[in-house]
């Protein structure tokens, strides 16, 4: 039974339907690409898996639970979201207030907290980070902190909105390995084409909110035709290949 299914999926905002008809079938620890161009729906599509896009039609079962009112307060627990738009994720003062925020309301002791809290920020290299105010961080600080807040909870599965924007070189190098050392099921939305064909097995296509291909990922990442089709373009590391040809 596949970790994350949907199928008729389909869902409007006050002003259109965004999410068109959509099937599709996650299996758990599956690292997941969901490609597409701006306003293709692929936000959208990770905010109904994680009950915050309410009141579409068809159905989504997570681990084998449909998702709905009654259920949705016990599928958040095993679901992690990073927002592609981190302001509305970070809402503490400082970076290791909202870091331990979430890990205040399980059953653990000040010290359990502290301890996973310190363990996120070092595994993170950003132990600098602890007592900054998060409104003044800059937009990659904001981005690895809301992804330390997400990971200390331990989520079996992490969605993953642009992860890598903002993030220089370096950090950027850093948090692609640290989301493929983690054994979960990873689902990332992202525009980053060369960290999906690094880290991602298969990939999703979405076009203006359906699905319009998807396979392994060096399958659909280097096929030109179907990246073109679709808004997109090959891979830089790719492109780079193909001008060495040239
Ligand atoms: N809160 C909202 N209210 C109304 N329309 C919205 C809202 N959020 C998104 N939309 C619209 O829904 C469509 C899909 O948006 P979505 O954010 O899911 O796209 P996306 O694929 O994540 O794009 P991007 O690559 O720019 O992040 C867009 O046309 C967008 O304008
Ligand atoms: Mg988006």
């Amino acid at each position: 039974m596949a970790y994350i299914s949907c199928e008729n999926l389909c869902f409007s905002y006050d002003d259109g339907q965004v999410i068109n008809n959509i099937a599709l079938n996650i299996e758990k620890g599956e690292c997941v690409g969901i490609l597409g161009a701006n306003g293709a729906g692929k936000s959208t599509l990770m905010q109904i898996f994680t009950g915050l896009n309410r009141g579409f039609s068809g159905s989504v079962s997570i681990d084998g639970t449909a998702l709905g009112r009654k259920s949705i307060k016990e599928i958040r627990k095993k679901l992690g979201y990073v927002f592609q738009d981190f302001d509305a994720q970070l809402f503490m003062p400082t970076a290791y207030e909202d870091v331990c925020f979430g890990l205040e309301s399980m059953s653990l002791t000040a010290d359990e907290i502290h301890a996973r809290a310190d363990r996120i920020f070092g595994a993170l290299g950003i132990d600098k980070l602890k007592n900054k105010y998060t409104h003044r961080m800059s937009g990659g600080e904001k981005k690895l902190v809301s992804l330390a807040g997400v990971l200390v909870m331990e989520p079996e599965c992490i969605l993953l909105d642009e992860p890598t924007v903002g993030l220089d070189p370096k950090n950027r190098a850093n948090i692609i390995n640290i989301i493929r050392s983690l054994d979960i099921t990873k689902i990332i939305a992202t525009h980053d084409l060369d960290m999906a064909l690094e880290i991602c097995e298969r990939v999703i296509i979405m076009n203006k909110g359906t699905i319009t291909a998807q396979g392994r990922a060096q399958d659909i990442l280097l096929d030109r035709e179907i990246m073109e089709k679709n808004d997109l373009a090959l891979p830089i590391c790719a492109q780079n290949m193909a001008d060495l040809k040239k």
